[in-house]
């Protein structure tokens, strides 16, 4: 054995040793890897091999061992005091300039965005938030509402029948009737929730969507109540906007209106969002029909009111500049990951 020869083994061993100390995470493998390589008898047969080594180069090849020999004792130390401080991994392991593994972080869903926030526009204004079934009886889902016992949104086409008598709500008006039952005016609340209707799934419907239900029931209450409300709603959800009114129809409300906002993609100078027209409907709205009242057993000589209901994922679409509504519902990570908080 010459000294380049072993100071060859020397080297060999103390990379065998760098990694299988590597390798150590806790006091088992560490044991395991002492016994691997840095056994009474791996240290007998280094020793052994120096007294093969010629007379002159034992000095040198002494020192050579004596300073791997502290080097892998205090390995061993370094990893066992790392062990018991808790750090489950060896430093060995770490390499502190290595980019962070990103963490994946879920957000808010666009829609859940608008919804809050048209929640909390609401709130400023006095309305609290009230929930219904999402199943309900004919009766709530139209009847109660004033929908004629032959009108089209009952027929099979719109409407998911769960039974008989029951139905998937197809909108959120019912929650007025369902809470106006059990609080006496004045009230005003705000009602969130899925609806559903046997609508195809294309750009612009979509099978389960969200409604936002409002109403406000008072003695005294008028339309302007509504337009002023409204439009004050738009101001703050949209920045300054320019809004207008179109009379509608819908059963449980009469005079009824539609709300349009000027279009949010094209500042309202005409696109194919808008159909160039400049303005975006955002909601339907009117004062609630003294038949709705009666039927939820409220006297509608002295109490009047108005309603209104929006589409949250179409008011996302403006906000958001999407062209497809579907793009909101296909849980595409990627397309979320965009405009989630
Ligand atoms: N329920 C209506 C729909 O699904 C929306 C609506 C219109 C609700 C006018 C209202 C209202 O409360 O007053 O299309």
């Amino acid at each position: 054995m010459t000294l380049e020869e072993f100071r060859d083994r020397i080297h060999e061993h103390d990379q065998l040793t760098a990694r299988e100390v590597s390798s150590i995470i806790d006091d088992a493998s560490l044991e395991a890897v002492r016994a691997k390589v840095w056994s009474r008898s791996i240290q007998q047969s280094f020793s052994k091999l120096l007294g093969e080594l010629a007379p002159d180069e034992r000095k040198d090849a002494g020192r050579i061992f004596n300073e791997f020999k502290s080097r892998v004792e205090e390995l061993f130390e370094h990893t066992n005091a790392q062990l018991s401080a808790g750090k489950a991994v060896s430093a060995q392991n770490l390499d502190l300039t290595m980019p962070a593994r990103m963490r994946w972080i879920g957000g808010k869903h666009p829609v859940t965005i608008v919804v809050d926030e048209i929640v909390a526009i609401f709130r400023e204004l006095g309305f609290t938030v009230a929930l219904g079934p999402e199943s309900e009886t004919e009766w709530y889902n139209f009847i109660a509402l004033n929908f004629p016992p032959d009108h089209p949104a009952m027929d099979l086409h719109d409407t998911l029948y769960l039974g008989d008598n029951a139905v998937l709500r197809t909108h959120t008006s019912p929650v007025q009737v369902r809470t106006l039952q059990r609080h006496p005016p004045p009230i005003r609340i705000l009602a969130p929730g899925k609806c559903f209707r046997r609508d195809p799934f294309d750009a612009s419907h979509a099978p389960a969507f969200e409604q936002i239900e409002g109403l406000a029931v008072d003695e005294g209450i008028s339309f302007v109540d509504l337009k002023a409300t409204v439009t004050t709603f738009a101001q703050k959800f949209f920045g300054t906007t320019r809004t207008r009114f179109r009379p509608s129809f819908f059963p449980f409300t009469e005079p009824s209106a539609e709300m349009d906002v000027e279009c949010q993609l094209c500042s309202g100078s005409g696109c194919s969002a808008c159909k160039g027209t400049g303005w975006m409907e955002i909601l339907g709205s009117g004062m609630v029909h003294p038949a709705v009242l009666e039927a939820a057993g409220i006297d509608s000589e002295r109490y009047t009111g108005w309603a209104f209901g929006m589409g949250p994922a179409r008011i996302a679409m403006l906000r958001y500049g999407l062209p497809d509504i579907r793009l909101l519902y296909d849980s595409d990570v990627r397309f979320l990951a965009q405009v989630a908080e």
